[in-house]
């Protein structure tokens, strides 16, 4: 164990007011916090600072406008560009002053739905600035999602682009954005669209606003002084039921803490390069794309494309050997992807790896086997970690930054300073090692996680309520002897599709919606690349006829696509007559699985009709021959 991480540990649960207030001497504050936490209010309640002006201003007036700040790279279209933090303060500023001049001002919402470009960090960093709330939603969630949180949040404005580019494909937005403004309750102000050269969304009809017209007329805005705990964004995540929860996030504890987290988990310094490749739609793009790198003076890549296909498996190499990367965090499915399409990683040796000290890796589990290919093919260390969009910041790591080394395939590492892990049987009473159990953390979490679920405190108190002094974080796992963690699986119908997080409840939802399906069942099933994958078993009203059967596999997948988007990839329907059911009607889900892996199906006692495993064994062997 490195000293350095030790004692940050220690001194972060013995002491953590001193600690984190040590913590917050990496940021600049209006008003320098004296208190750090205080129950009931939460972290540094006396302090106030603007989280852009950490991210961006501060660095100009040390002198480092010129240095880079912002790598805009797209493997689709060829377009690079680096905004030095001057530029990236210009362009920030005039953005911000485009949503003042729109009526935008402190505590307004403003939802954002757009692709990975510039300008979609101009508008997170701008709202920050004039101390706006962003709400942003993934490009790959269809019009009812994105509907949803617009009535969860009723913003001021809404900021989209006339269209996304998902490799080859080109994806107008209009289309998605105006069905969705149709479905909401809450009528939004002001949209204003951003028009990429490969489409031209018609503006007029309903009085939207060209992005590039009003930011060239708009007079720069300046920071505002924001008390640490006002909030900087809502990020909706799934839950359990078909609602999302709309995580609130604060800006002073998280400023502490992602900067903190940037030197001591990550080990970057001002002035390196951080490439985290996922998107701004994720907590891990707003963390580690946009706030994190930049609160440390660090340049943060913003890339448009995916692992592979774009135009090859080589193209993170090249973007991490071509722009100096010296740490980067990735989804292991991502390296899944790669290694399917590169087994021998002839990509990896020819490219290198340039400047690159480690890879990072979270948002699912990582397989020993992917972890040992990474290493054995980069030479570098591969740390897998875990957190959540309700932290904002890892929780279980390797500690770079703190010296830390120890890391074992399939942990996700030790528990970062500030968080005190605890696996605990459904008692809540501490377990030993090896044993499975619930993941839970010690309250008060550190500063950086979230505060609220926007118009849901109920929502949130469920979180804390399960376990005394404890947040139930809703994964289970293990720790082995030294304490290293193993992150296993979710103890609720969550599941991790290509390190997205996704509602199988949702989903079930969805079918049952439709009008032939009387009982559905939507389970993960392991995927080689994606990690997992929905599938889904439906019973059919026997109403239907011939044809209609035939189709309703395709329409209900379909069905999936166009309301919670195409990122659920539910690729399979089965339908059979009846589910397996324990006799007070709970569907056997677990049966399920195991009927789909073709092991030993257990028949639990309580099985209402055992005859119903014999034909759904008789569906699935039908449809794998057909
Ligand atoms: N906007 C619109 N559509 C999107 C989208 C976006 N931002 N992101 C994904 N989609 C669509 C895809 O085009 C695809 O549509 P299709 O069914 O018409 O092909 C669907 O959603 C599923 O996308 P995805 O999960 O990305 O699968 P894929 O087969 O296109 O690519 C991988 C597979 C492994 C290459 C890809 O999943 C990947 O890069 N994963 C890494 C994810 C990641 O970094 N997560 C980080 C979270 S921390
Ligand atoms: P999200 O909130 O979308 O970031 O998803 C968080 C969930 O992803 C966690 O609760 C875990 O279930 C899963 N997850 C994230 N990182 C890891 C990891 N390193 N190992 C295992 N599961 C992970």
């Amino acid at each position: 164990m490195s000293a350095g991480y030790n004692n940050a540990y220690k001194k972060s649960v013995e002491q953590p007011d001193a600690f984190w207030l040590e913590a917050a001497q990496r940021i600049d504050w209006i008003n320098n916090p004296e208190t750090g936490w205080t129950p009931g209010q939460g972290w540094f309640c006396d302090g106030q600072l603007n989280t852009c002006w950490n991210a961006i201003d501060r660095h100009v007036l040390a002198g480092r406008g010129n240095d880079a700040a912002l790598i805009f790279t797209s493997a689709i279209t060829g377009q690079e560009h680096t905004y030095s933090f001057a530029e990236l303060q210009d362009h920030v500023a005039r953005t911000a002053g485009m949503l003042s001049a729109l009526g935008v001002t402190r505590s307004d919402r403003v939802v954002l739905y757009m692709p990975m470009i510039p300008e979609a960090v101009f508008a997170m960093l701008a709202c920050a600035r004039i101390g706006a709330v962003h709400v942003v939603v993934f490009g790959g969630f269809a019009a009812p999602e994105l509907a949803k949180r617009i009535d969860d949040t009723q913003p001021k404005a809404l900021l989209t682009a006339s269209c996304g580019l998902e490799g080859a494909k080109v994806l107008p937005y209009m289309p998605m954005v105006e069905h969705a403004l149709d479905l909401c309750t809450h009528k939004t102000p002001s949209v204003v669209v951003f028009q990429r050269e490969q489409v031209q969304a018609d503006l007029s009809a309903r009085g939207h606003h060209d992005w590039a017209a009003i930011v060239a007329k708009a007079p720069p805005a300046d920071c505002v002084t924001m008390s640490a705990q006002d909030p900087l964004y809502i990020l909706h995540t799934s839950g359990t039921t078909g609602a999302p929860k709309g995580v609130v996030r604060e800006n002073g504890g998280y400023a502490v803490a992602l900067a903190w987290s940037m030197e001591n988990v990550y080990g970057v310094k001002p002035g390196e390069v951080f490439w985290a490749a996922s998107d701004i739609g994720w907590v891990v793009g707003h963390s580690y794309i946009v706030y994190g790198p930049l609160l440390v003076g660090a340049a943060t890549v913003l890339f448009e494309g995916k692992p592979i296909g774009t135009p090859d498996a080589g193209t993170f190499w090249r973007v991490i050997r071509d722009n100096n990367v010296s740490a980067f965090f990735t989804a292991p499915t991502a390296i899944r992807a790669i290694r399917k399409d590169d087994p021998d990683a002839h990509y990896l040796k020819e490219i290198g790896t340039g400047s690159l000290r480690a890879i990072f890796l979270a948002g699912e589990r990582a397989d020993p086997d992917t972890v040992h290919w990474l290493e054995r093919q980069s030479n570098l260390p591969v740390i897998d970690h875990w957190w959540q969009t309700e932290l904002g910041w890892p929780a279980i790591a390797t500690c770079m930054g703190l010296g830390d080394t120890r890391r074992k395939a399939g942990s996700a590492g030790f528990p970062v300073p500030g968080f005190r892990i605890s696996i605990v049987n459904d008692s809540g009473e501490e377990i030993a090692p090896g044993e499975a159990g619930h993941v839970t953390i010690k309250t008060p979490l550190p500063p950086g996680c979230y505060t609220s679920l926007w118009n849901n405190p109920a929502r949130f108190s469920k979180a804390f309520a399960n376990f005394q002094d404890r947040y139930e974080t809703g994964d289970s796992g293990h720790a082995d002897e030294d304490g290293l963690i193993s992150i296993m699986s979710r103890t609720d119908d969550l599941i991790n599709v290509a390190g997205h997080r996704l509602s199988t409840g949702q989903m079930e939802q969805i079918l049952m919606a439709h009008p032939a399906i009387v009982e559905c069942a939507v389970i993960g099933v392991p995927d080689p690349i994606k990690g997992m994958a929905p599938l889904a078993f439906a019973v059919a009203r026997g109403s239907i006829d011939h044809d209609q059967r035939a189709a309703l596999p395709g329409a209900l997948i379909d069905l999936v696509r166009t309301e919670l988007g195409p990122v659920a990839a539910l690729k399979t329907v089965y339908l059979v007559d009846a589910m397996p059911k324990t006799r007070s009607g709970k569907i056997l889900r677990n049966t399920l699985r195991q009927l789909l892996s073709e092991e030993h199906v257990e028949v639990p006692p309580t099985i209402d009709d055992p005859d119903t495993l014999r034909r759904i064994r008789a569906v699935l062997k039908s449809q794998s021959s057909a």
